[in-house]
C-alpha cells in the first residue's frame, strides 16, 4: 500500500488546473449505455473510481478506452445487465448503472453496495423511484433484480434530495413512455452536467439544478462528444489547503459559481478570494478567524464532501468553531487522526466542536475514506514536521496524483510505494 510523506509548514503558492469532476463523469459514463453509437468524453480525470467504472462497462460488453483525459465508449456490444459483484463492492457508484441498464434491457441485476466508512449508504430511494416507473423488484440476500415490461413516465417524489437517486431516475426515465416529473430532486452541478450530456444525445430534460426535473421520454439517444465540468470538490480542497498553509494559490479551469457556500465561509474567516471567468485566486495572510457554525446540507449549501477538509483549517483558526454533519452518519473518522496531530476537536453525535490551536504537528496517520484522506494531506502540509499518511488508495479514488498537484504548488510531498519482492530481487 502506498504512503505519502509530507514535510509541512510551507505556504502553498502557484497555479494549478482543476481536473474534471469525478461525480459528473461517473453517472455520465453509466448513461453512455443508453446511446447508440460512440460516445467521446473529454476532461475525464484519471482516477481509480473511473477505471473501476470502465472495467464494469467492459464486463457488460462495452468497448471502453481512456487515453489521457479522453474516454471513448462504444456501447453497441453491451450484452449483459449483470453488474459484477466484485466490482460493485469496489465502488458504490456502480449503482448508477441501474437506471441505464433497466432502460436498455428492461432488467438489471446488481448487489446492494453496502455501507462504507462514511455511512450506511442505503439505496431505497433509488429502488422506489424505479418501481414508480414500472420496475418489479426481487431481493435475495444482497442481490437485487429489477425487471420491467415497459417503463412509463410518472410523478416521482424523493423523500430526501439524494444525488444518486436523482441521477438514476433521470437515466431510467429518459427512454420511458411519456413524461416523468421528479420533485424534491437534488440540485448539484453534476446533475446539470448529466442533463446537458443526455440532452446533447437527443434527450428532452429540463429543470436540473432546481428541485423539479421534467423528463419527456424519447425513442433513441445518439452518442456524441461531451466535456465534463471541473471538479468543485477538488477545487474546494485546494482552496482550503491554500488557506490552512497561509499561502497564495490560483486555480484555473475552476467554476466559482459551484463554490459560493465555501467562498462565503472562507471570506468570513478572513481569507481573500478573487474570482473571474474560470479563475479562483485564494490568498491568506496571517491566521484565519474561526467560523462559529457550519452545517453540511444539500447543494447549494455547504457540501459534506468538503467537511473534513474545512475542519483542518478550522482547527488552526483563532477561536472556536462548530461543524454539524447532516448528510452522512459516520463522516467524522478523520477527527481521531487530526487529534494525533494536535487538533483540539470534541465530537458529540453529528456535531464537532473545534477549538483552534496555533499549530499542528506531523505524525503517522491513516486515511479512512476519500475526503478524510484529503483532509489529512492538508493537515500534513500545514503541520510542523513530517507526516506519513497510510492507506493512500482511498485518496487516489478522487484525486489525480495528489502528490503532483501539491508539489506543483511548492509542497514537500512524496509518494512511497512498497518495494515489491520482485523489484528488490532485481536490485
Ligand atoms: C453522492 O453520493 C456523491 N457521490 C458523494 O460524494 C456525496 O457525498 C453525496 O452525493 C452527497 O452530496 C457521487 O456522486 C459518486 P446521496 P450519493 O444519495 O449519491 C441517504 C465523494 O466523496 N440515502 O445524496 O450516494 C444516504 O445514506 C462522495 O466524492 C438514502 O437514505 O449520496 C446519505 O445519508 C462521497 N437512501 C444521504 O442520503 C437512498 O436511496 C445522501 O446520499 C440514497 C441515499
Amino acid at each position: 500500500m502506498d504512503k505519502l510523506v509530507i514535510e509541512g509548514g510551507k505556504p502553498l503558492s502557484g497555479t494549478i488546473r482543476i481536473q474534471g469532476a469525478k461525480n459528473a463523469a461517473l453517472p455520465i459514463l453509466a448513461a453512455s449505455i443508453l446511446a447508440d453509437g460512440v460516445v467521446q468524453l473529454d476532461n475525464v480525470p484519471q482516477l481509480l473510481d473511473i477505471e473501476v467504472m470502465l472495467q464494469i462497462l467492459r464486463r457488460l460488453g462495452c468497448n471502453a478506452v481512456q487515453d489521457g483525459r479522453t474516454v471513448t465508449l462504444d456501447t453497441t456490444g453491451t450484452r449483459s445487465a449483470h453488474v459484477p459483484e466484485d466490482l460493485m463492492r469496489q465502488m458504490r457508484s456502480s449503482i448508477f448503472l441501474m437506471g441505464p441498464l433497466l432502460a436498455r434491457f428492461k432488467e438489471v441485476h446488481i448487489y446492494q453496495p453496502g455501507g462504507c466508512a462514511i455511512g450506511e449508504r442505503k439505496i431505497d430511494l433509488h429502488l422506489r423511484g424505479l418501481q414508480a416507473l414500472g420496475a418489479e423488484l426481487e431481493q435475495c440476500g444482497g442481490r437485487v433484480t429489477c425487471r420491467a415490461e415497459r417503463l412509463v413516465g410518472t410523478d416521482v417524489h424523493l423523500d430526501f434530495p439524494s444525488v444518486g437517486a436523482t441521477e438514476n431516475i433521470m437515466m431510467a426515465a429518459v427512454l420511458a413512455e411519456g413524461t416523468t416529473v421528479l420533485t424534491n430532486a437534488a440540485r448539484e452541478p453534476e446533475i446539470v452536467d448529466l442533463q446537458n450530456f443526455l440532452n446533447q444525445m437527443g434527450a428532452n430534460i429540463i429543470g436540473a439544478g432546481t428541485d423539479t426535473i421534467t423528463i419527456e421520454g424519447v425513442n433513441q439517444l445518439i452518442g456524441k462528444r461531451y466535456e465534463i465540468i471541473p471538479d468543485r470538490i477538488v477545487a474546494g480542497t485546494l482552496m482550503i489547503a491554500a488557506a490552512a498553509t497561509r499561502g497564495a494559490v490560483t486555480l484555473t479551469n475552476a467554476h466559482a459559481g459551484h463554490l459560493t457556500s465555501l467562498i462565503h465561509i472562507l471570506r468570513r474567516a478572513g481569507v481573500q478570494i478573487a474570482t473571474s471567468d474560470g479563475i479562483i485566486n485564494v490568498t491568506c495572510f496571517g491566521r484565519p478567524r474561526a467560523v462559529e457554525r457550519i452545517v453540511t446540507s444539500p447543494y447549494p449549501a455547504f457540501p459534506t464532501d468538503l467537511q473534513s477538509q474545512l475542519m483542518v483549517m478550522l482547527s488552526l483558526c483563532d477561536g472556536f468553531s462548530v461543524m454539524k454533519e447532516t448528510i452522512f452518519e459516520g463522516r467524522f473518522k478523520h477527527v481521531e487522526e487530526l487529534a494525533r496531530m494536535g487538533a483540539d476537536i470534541r465530537v458529540d453525535l453529528s456535531t464537532a466542536f473545534i477549538k483552534g490551536v496555533t499549530r499542528l504537528y506531523g505524525a503517522t496517520v491513516e486515511a479512512t475514506d476519500l475526503r478524510a484522506g484529503a483532509a489529512l494531506v492538508i493537515a500534513g502540509l500545514a503541520a510542523q514536521g513530517r507526516t506519513v499518511i497510510e492507506q493512500v488508495h482511498h485518496i487516489d479514488r478522487g484525486y489525480d496524483q495528489i502528490e503532483h498537484i501539491f508539489s506543483r504548488l511548492g509542497a514537500r510531498i512524496e509518494r512511497y510505494s512498497p518495494v515489491s519482492r520482485l523489484d528488490f530481487a532485481n536490485g
